[in-house]
């Protein structure tokens, strides 16, 4: 009886997905651009970066071994169930702000508002880490020139001689006014930003394979199934970003088949990437060489002897890096937008620029505090946040599609996922298992972060929401 009663409290209203989709249908909205294949180059843009060029080779060094490629299959097949219901619910809804939506349609609004929070922890960490990871490589390539940058703007307060990232903070201001001149030239200069990383994979595959030496796979698992499990834990890093192909749903000029394919496409290309990439940098080197290094794939090649494909591929790595800032920082944007147009976050979130039509406001005050946090923080203490805010956001994105598979059956749906409810419950539990698998510490900062959250929830959103308004 308690329950029923607080099932129908109107923090559990929802938003009925017809009503998600009319809000969009009006005048003046962001413009329909991108097709398919835009589509694909947004989400590998979003995907591969830091994970392969960075974090591959502690997780290979730590944990995994040689089964650094299990590590990705499993983390790329929770990944592929938690995209199969992204689909199903970006074709349904194909509206602004992910995730959020769907729980609002699906949970009702206190669950948007949780899925919106944990999604604006997930993005604008990831945005200042992968920052700061652009800058370590930047600063890198110009020390090799010869050219020694002072400490003061090269590290962050706290680290001896630092006073701010510079670096970071300059990138991320160049992606931010790209974002606000428009959607179409962030996505052309994607797209040449991702063929320059892909080209740079593809030759070290052509360079590594044929040295690989399989004595460097003895042992497979020198840490055990324990170890390929955490393993998995932290390379699920590299997978984060497909959702981000979501958010764009309301600049898709066919979203109901373009986005299921967009999603489910970009995750597909990286996985393979991933699992070729991890055979032969695993075959290539020992293991313990990379202790040693922070940039794996280019020390790879160079302890192989190609000094020159070491460079390329630092530079490749660069480009690839700055596409994933591009990608989530216009998820960010989208997310803020379209919290906003529901009344869970101050109106001028929405507000559209005159010209170019794009959510310049929130463009801007995303990019101002994400450059703020990578300039003066270090963040590797918080990466993990990260991880925790996208495992909770698939979760109850996968139950919401349980849910609303009982709660609303005659909604046209495009795209079905397979097996419901056994995937969706698959997916569940396999995040709640790697979420477990992180750090106490990272599962405290982010209880802190709920809490924070719905203490704004209860002071703004739910006297300001639109459906409040219509109650
Ligand atoms: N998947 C993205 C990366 O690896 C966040 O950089």
């Amino acid at each position: 009886m308690r329950l029923a009663a607080i099932w129908k409290s109107p923090i559990f209203r929802k938003k009925p997905v017809k009503e998600l989709l009319d809000s969009v249908s009006h005048e003046g909205g962001l413009s329909k651009v991108l097709g398919p294949v835009d589509l694909i180059l947004l989400g590998i843009g979003a995907i591969v970066g830091t994970g392969i060029f960075v974090i591959t080779g502690v997780a290979a060094a730590y944990y995994s071994g040689p089964a650094l490629l299990i590590s990705f299959v499993i983390a790329g097949a929770v990944c592929t169930v938690a995209a199969l219901c992204y689909a199903e619910f970006a074709a349904m809804v194909p509206v602004a702000g992910s995730a959020s939506r769907y729980g609002y349609a699906a949970l009702g609004e206190i669950w948007a508002w949780i899925i919106g929070w944990d999604l604006i922890l997930e993005y604008s960490v990831a945005i200042a880490a992968v920052a700061i990871g652009w800058s370590g490589y930047v600063v890198d390539i110009i020390h090799e020139a010869g050219i020694i940058l002072p400490a003061a703007f090269i590290h962050p307060p706290g680290v001896p001689g630092g006073m701010i990232t510079l670096p970071a903070v300059l990138i991320i201001a160049g992606i931010t006014a790209l974002l606000i001149r428009g959607v179409k030239e962030s996505v052309r200069f994607n797209m040449v930003i991702v063929t320059i990383k892909l080209a740079v994979i593809v030759l070290f595959l052509i360079l590594g394979i044929t040295h690989i030496n399989p004595a460097n796979w003895h042992p497979f698992m020198p840490y055990g199934w324990h170890g390929v499990l955490t393993g998995a834990a932290i390379v699920f890093f590299a997978y984060i970003g497909f959702d981000a192909v979501s958010t764009a749903a309301e600049e898709v000029r066919r979203p109901q088949s373009d986005l299921p394919v967009g999603i489910v496409g970009s995750l597909a290309v990286s996985t393979v990437l991933y699992i070729a990439v991890s055979a032969v940098l695993t075959g290539v080197v020992s293991l313990l060489a990379f202790k040693n290094t922070d940039a794996p794939v280019a020390f790879a090649l160079e302890s192989i002897g190609y000094t020159w494909g070491s460079a390329v591929v630092a530079a490749g790595a660069i480009c690839g890096i700055t596409s994933v800032l591009l990608v989530l920082l216009f998820g960010q944007t989208r997310i803020f937008f379209a919290m906003a147009r529901d009344g869970l976050l101050p109106g001028f979130f929405s507000t559209l620029h005159p010209v170019f039509r794009t959510p310049a406001t929130a463009t801007l005050l995303v990019g101002a505090v994400t450059a703020v946090i990578a300039g003066l923080l270090p963040l590797e203490a918080v990466a993990e946040l990260v991880t925790i805010g996208t495992l909770a956001a698939f979760i109850i994105v996968s139950a919401g599609i349980i849910v609303l598979r009982r709660t609303q059956p005659g909604i046209t749906r495009p795209f079905r996922v397979p097996f419901v409810p056994f995937l969706p419950v698959l997916c569940m539990l396999s995040c709640a298992y790697l979420i477990s698998a992180l750090p106490t510490i990272t599962h405290l900062r982010f209880v802190v972060w709920l809490v924070l959250g719905l203490v704004l929830y209860a002071a703004y959103g739910r006297a300001h929401s639109t459906l409040q308004r219509m109650a």
